[in-house]
């Protein structure tokens, strides 16, 4: 299959780029010529190969995964005075869209192994208040999910996976998006499938019900099922909703991409792995550690650099694999609780947060990069510490 050309040594090596081929270029001149743009066939392909790749009832292809949260929270009734306890080492989409809604995030640290939020901090966190846990799975490695269930079912709590990074992961035989009883994925143009923009919710049938009608404005059919019938008009509005859908030019990308996904994590998981053996001994810098039982996703190669101990702190190092190596590198995340309409919310301390929001610095890892462009990444990050 050909694809998009890996990144050339003219420019900087971006830390992430897209693998688009033939066949998602195919799928989409299909759909332009099909006289079908919006939500319909394509959408529903990937709907069904969703669905049964997690063994859920159900998955919406949405505009994006923001909209797939905003959807969760909203065909949940998650909304005034509730709390959702979530992490605030993770974009700000969840956190949000809760707050849009009255809702209040409460934000619990991360594990400093994996980052991820753990089920013993969620517990602790839990008041009566309280309706939902909104997990996230870190760089792709999941979160440990039979015990998240268990949590959940004990207190009556409703259980969403923030799966946008975490589409072909799996831990102890789950996979990711498979344990809540919604769950959501980005396509977005970064991530491990990616149709520029995008995104899929999936899980409970009650509640994915309610999400479908939410995001097609509360209209009661899709015009896809409307379509081709004398009245396209006959129709009701249910509820007030939103428009969410994902449109079939996307879905034709998206659709292929998520095929593709065994093959891209495979790739992923290899460059990893060679950067864990390549750098696991410079001082300083921590390498990802996979739990037992668990398959990465590989979204993000995360390193921490500890300045204590490394020749240059994180943002030292991050310029200078830019200056000096034409290396890009990204930054996940700025802890939510420290942005602009998080900081009133009240005093959160979250230790581990701060300190790996400090350190951590993303790698270039997707399956775009050749060896060529890995082995220059191990040599200048080693480069440093010379
Ligand atoms: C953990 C997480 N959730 C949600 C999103 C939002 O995804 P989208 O851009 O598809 O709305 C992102 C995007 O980077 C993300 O990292």
């Amino acid at each position: 299959m050909t694809s998009t050309p890996a990144p050339t040594t003219a420019g900087p090596l971006p830390w992430n780029q897209p693998l688009i081929g033939e066949e998602e270029i195919a799928e989409v001149v299909d759909t332009l010529r099909s006289g079908w743009l919006t939500h319909g066939p394509k959408a529903t392909r990937l709907e069904h190969a969703v669905r049964d790749a997690l063994s859920v009832d159900d998955a919406f292809a949405v505009s994006s995964c923001t909209a797939a949260l905003h959807l969760a929270f909203l065909a949940a009734g998650i909304g005034d005075g509730d709390e959702v306890i979530t992490p605030s080492l993770t974009f700000c989409a969840a956190p949000n869209a809760l707050l849009r809604e009255g809702a209040r995030p409460v934000f619990v640290d991360v594990d400093p192994v994996t980052l991820n939020i753990t089920p013993e901090a969620a517990e602790a966190a839990i008041t009566p208040r309280t309706k939902g846990i909104a997990v996230m799975h870190y760089g792709g490695h999941m979160c440990d999910m039979q015990a998240f269930r268990a949590l959940a079912d004990q207190h009556g709590l409703l259980l969403i996976e923030d799966a946008a990074h975490a589409l072909y992961a799996s831990r102890d035989g789950l996979r990711a998006g498979s344990a809540g009883d919604l769950a959501t994925y980005s396509f977005y143009a970064n991530k491990v499938a990616a149709a520029g923009e995008g995104g899929v919710l999936a899980g409970r049938g009650d509640l994915l019900h309610q999400a479908r009608l939410l995001g097609r404005h509360g209209i009661d059919s899709s015009a896809w099922q409307r379509h081709g019938k004398r009245n396209t008009a006959d129709y009701e509005v249910v509820v007030p909703g939103l428009k969410y859908v994902m449109p079939d030019v996307t879905a034709a990308i998206a659709a292929v991409q998520y095929e593709r996904l065994p093959d891209f994590t495979a790739r992923r998981a290899a460059i990893a792995a060679s950067y864990t053996q390549a750098l696991t001994d410079l001082p300083g810098l921590t390498t990802p550690t996979v739990l037992p039982g668990v398959q990465h996703g590989w979204f993000l190669y995360p390193v921490l650099i500890d300045p204590a101990d490394a020749p240059l702190d994180r943002d030292q190092t991050a310029a200078t694999l830019l200056q000096r190596h034409q290396i890009s590198t990204s930054v996940h995340f700025k802890p939510v609780h420290t942005l602009g309409p998080y900081r009133s919310l009240g005093d959160q301390t979250l230790p581990v947060t701060e300190t790996a929001a400090a350190r951590q610095l993303s790698l270039p890892c997707y399956p775009a990069m050749t060896d060529v462009h890995v082995d220059h990444v191990i040599t200048a990050v080693r480069s440093l510490w010379t």
